[in-house]
């Protein structure tokens, strides 16, 4: 049963209107937490539904499944307009940095070289601090077209951001249109698709060695951002201010930017380029925060917005109900890849680890995002998830099913953590990346699709520690780098979790003060 919209809501949006700043108090007294945009939008969690309820769980199944997009029709669709045409549905970089160029930047877009000495950097940033003194502020526009998975395509165009704030950009216009396998033909009634490999078209597969293309709607912009594929629509600019332009310069008219763009082919940059960047210079504090801050901000993750397909994530229920998503980063990765901290420690360990999160008088369920060989529950069991339990059940057979319970194994030692788990597995990466960018808590693995969603979150992110991927890093692989980022950003210790900051609890006392009443 999806909760009523309670009046609380429209306290909250009064509330948001009253406060102009939508920072919140983290539990441990520091200002490290943020918390949403205040926009006057109606916070998600009123009018989501709690996974423990059976209604609840079979219309989170049956919305995962609507964004499928059968493999045979992308195939055949390949088959028809070849390599060339995957992409002709969607905006090329050239037409994209133009149009953005003539809707909000003054004068033609100035190509600049990445800077790739420290010389190099030095005099490109006296350059930048200059014009930032006296006229437009200067914008890096940026069109990403990297061939890469699509979490290891986010995190590579957020390292070009975070490396441009470093050198002096105000800001930086970011666009990633679908690119490699993420897919939009110009006639197609899908629009913007992404395929990757799974093992869920693979039940039962006795090596683990298969892999088939799994399809679905998708469009990382607009799904998780909430930014218009248009150049002319909803842009976030990455480190300015609440994520938006600042006003012109009085009475002139004008825009206040002026643009640059980097020498890149085709959205690429040369390999490692940025990533070599970033290592001799760093990213400073300042420019990590206003980086999150703005796509934060932006984003408004615990928010609807008008332009952003909604999801509901199973995190409703009573206000003291803090929900935790785990993602166990296991599909093409196979099982054994110890990606995810319920691989890393022991699963007794990670019971009590759950039990030290919510704190006083809260209670915490926990969601687990994760794939598996086939897409029944039966299957789910026998891919043997270290840390939980699939005590047999009726429709255990049924498929697919993307939405499924199980237990905590062994159960958690205390009370306040809810034995039941949600299991979200092959699933609509929209949900998943925008369910996770939610969550209260969120835990991710060595997975650069976690890190995407932890971007976006404002509460408390665990990331696996480091210590248990013993590579050297490299700047084709960024899956246990920068995790260190984010001021409300954790590595996973073995001993008790302690939350820093909830996305939605810490929001209610503000609530109480204006005299809302929570039902
Ligand atoms: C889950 O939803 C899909 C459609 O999205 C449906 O085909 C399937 O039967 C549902 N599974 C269960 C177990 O209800
Ligand atoms: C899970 O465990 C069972 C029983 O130990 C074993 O037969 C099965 O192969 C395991 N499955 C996987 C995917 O490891």
């Amino acid at each position: 049963m999806p909760r009523a919209l309670p009046w609380s809501a429209l306290a909250l949006v009064a509330w948001s209107r009253a406060r102009p700043s939508g920072v919140v108090a983290p539990e441990d007294g520091s200002s490290e937490c943020e918390a949403d945009a205040p926009e006057d939008a109606v916070l998600a969690r009123f009018a989501d539904c709690l996974f423990t309820d059976a209604d609840c769980l079979s219309h989170l199944n049956a919305s995962s499944g609507a964004d499928l997009v059968r493999t045979g029709d992308v195939m055949a669709a390949f088959e028809k307009v070849g390599r060339d045409g995957l992409h002709a549905g969607s905006i090329k970089a050239p037409e994209w940095v133009e149009r953005f160029a003539s809707h909000r930047c003054v004068g033609a877009v100035e190509v600049l070289p990445f800077p790739e000495s420290a010389t190099a950097a030095d005099s490109l940033r006296t350059r930048l601090r200059e014009l930032s003194a006296t006229g437009p502020q200067p914008l890096l526009v940026h069109v990403d077209g990297i061939n890469d998975g699509l979490g290891a395509r986010f995190k590579k165009a957020i390292e070009v951001v975070a490396a441009a704030l470093q050198m002096g950009f105000f800001a930086v216009a970011l666009a990633l249109p679908p690119a490699g396998s993420a897919v939009h033909l110009a006639e197609w009634e899908h629009g913007a698709v992404w395929c990757h490999e799974s093992p869920a078209g693979a039940p039962g597969d006795p090596g683990g060695q298969l892999y088939p293309l799994i399809c679905w709607r998708f469009e990382l912009q607009a799904d998780l951002l909430g930014q218009s594929p248009r150049p002319e629509g909803r842009v976030l600019l990455w480190g300015a201010p609440g994520g938006r332009a600042p006003p012109g310069p009085a009475g002139a008219g004008g825009s206040p930017l002026r643009c640059f763009q980097f020498k890149a082919k085709g959205g690429q940059l040369p390999e490692g380029l940025v990533w070599n960047f970033v290592a001799r210079e760093g990213v400073s504090k300042a420019a990590r925060q206003r980086l999150f801050e703005s796509a934060r901000a932006f984003s408004a993750p615990l928010r609807q917005l008008a332009g952003r397909r909604e999801a509901r994530c199973g995190f409703g229920g009573p206000d003291d109900l803090l929900h935790a998503a785990v993602h166990v980063r296991r599909g093409d990765v196979g099982d054994s890849s110890m990606y995810a901290v319920t691989q890393q420690i022991n699963k007794g360990s990670f019971a009590r680890w759950l039990c030290g999160l919510p704190g006083r008088g809260r209670r915490l369920a926990v969601h687990v995002y994760t794939e598996a060989r086939g897409l029944s529950r039966e299957a789910l069991r026998q891919s043997n998830l270290s840390g939980f339990a699939f005590p047999p059940a009726a429709g255990d057979a049924d498929a697919p099913r993307f939405h499924a319970t199980g237990r905590l194994e062994p159960p958690a030692p205390c009370d306040s953590v809810l034995q039941e788990v949600h299991f979200v597995v092959n699933n609509n990466p929209r949900e998943a990346l925008l369910c996770m960018a939610r969550a209260d808590v969120l835990v991710t693995s060595f997975s650069s699709l976690g890190w995407a969603a932890a971007v976006f979150n404002g509460g408390t992110v665990y990331h696996p520690n480091p210590k248990h991927y013993q590579r050297e890093p490299t700047h084709w692989d960024l899956r246990e780098q920068y995790l260190d980022w984010a001021d409300n950003w954790f590595l996973m210790a073995d001993g008790a979790g302690a939350l820093r900051c909830t996305a939605f609890a810490l929001l209610l006392p503000a609530l109480l003060a204006v005299g809302g009443h929570v039902p």
